[in-house]
């Protein structure tokens, strides 16, 4: 089957009521995990590419290990989304290296850092959808910022700062009357990477009554979470069990995610997990084996380890089981459902 439009996945998991996790991939290890994990439990899969991970894996390996994944696994429906694209030209080149889905995040600037105006958000992220709905494509947009700047992609908006940039519900509701966007990311307190909270998150820090309230004036919109890994322990001690330094940290917890998939979210983003699991995994065999120089012999297992994180995730978000039962449709297809 070829890659699908993320929206048919959205649309039919709103209709069951479930979310679909969106794992982000930079290598052939990362996309057969995700294809491990989703075969395992039949389960509709959106891979994401940020733009640092199209940078460093080039489009080229990237569309063709995807084209790959869709030819193994014809059963499995499969989106391919730009992750935080930072503006229309970024946006356009994912489309025309056969992305099926883009994010423009006008809540920042061009430079992927600085808070942009309501305006200019509104104005780039509508551009973009006049273009990707003509050629089938889905779009995200966000409004508000999410917290931190780890990884390099965001304001590193702290404290009351933070607290002014979360999503404001009715600017939301204007937001997507006047964009058209097919999902829309919410900032309700989260940040990207492995250093979310300091302790476990209560509902003051992680507002998770703001996606009720969307919800409530947007009920068809497709909700999205940013920065939702939940950050295992248990990953964060094989790290350290095996020479690394993580300092204590907290993520979000799965049964939030799942009490945002009660309210409309219907995608959830998750890099960090992943990438706990690769790391943990790795160093386990360079601790244990210090003559091992195979790179399969450290690559296989953190594969294996980045498969269940997906899989557990899988599960619990609710799209297991479904990959079978989405009805396919084309860009094609959604280009006339768009003009229509
Ligand atoms: O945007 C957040 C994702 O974790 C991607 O991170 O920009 O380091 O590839 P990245
Ligand atoms: P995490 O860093 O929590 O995995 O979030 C990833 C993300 O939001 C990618 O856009
Ligand atoms: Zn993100």
């Amino acid at each position: 089957m070829p890659l699908v439009p993320m929206r048919v996945l959205l649309d039919h998991a709103a209709e069951h009521g479930y979310g679909v996790g969106a794992f982000n991939v930079n290598n052939m290890e990362q996309i057969q995990s995700i294809m491990m994990a989703a075969t395992e439990t039949n389960s509709p899969v959106i891979v994401q590419a940020s733009r640092g991970a199209r940078s460093y894996s080039n489009d080229a390996y990237l569309r063709h290990l995807m084209l790959a994944a869709a030819e193994l696994n014809p059963q499995i429906p499969i989106a391919m989304h730009q992750d935080h694209g930072n503006s229309a030209a970024t946006c356009m080149s994912a489309v025309d290296q056969g992305f099926t889905s883009v994010m423009m995040d006008g809540s920042l600037e061009e430079d992927g850092k600085s808070p942009a105006s309501y305006e200019y958000n509104v104005e780039v992220t509508r551009r973009v959808v006049d273009a990707a709905h003509a050629k089938g494509v889905t779009v995200e947009g966000e409004l508000g910022c999410l917290g931190g700047i780890e990884d390099g992609h965001g304001a590193g908006l702290t404290g009351d700062e933070a607290l002014a940039h979360l999503t404001d519900p009715q600017q939301a509701e204007e937001f997507v009357a006047a964009t058209d966007v097919d999902a829309l990311a919410v900032a309700i307190g989260t940040s990207h990477g492995a250093y979310k909270f300091t302790s476990e998150p209560t509902g003051e820090v992680l507002r998770m009554d703001i996606i009720a309230e969307i919800h409530r004036r947007l009920p068809n919109t497709h909700l999205v979470m940013h920065g939702s890994s939940s950050v295992p322990k248990h990953l964060i001690d094989i790290i350290n069990k095996f020479g690394g330094s993580m300092k204590p940290t907290w993520g979000v917890p799965v049964r939030e995610i799942q009490e945002g998939i009660r309210n409309g979210v219907r995608k959830i983003n998750v890099d960090t997990d992943n990438r706990l699991a690769i790391t943990g995994a790795i160093r386990k065999v360079f601790q244990e084996k210090g003559s091992e120089f195979d790179p399969r012999k450290y690559l296989g297992p953190a594969r294996e380890a980045m498969a269940e994180v997906v899989k557990d995730r899988m599960i619990a978000f609710g799209q297991a089981g479904h990959a079978d039962k989405i009805p396919v449709v084309t860009l094609d297809e959604m280009i006339t459902r768009y003009s229509g």
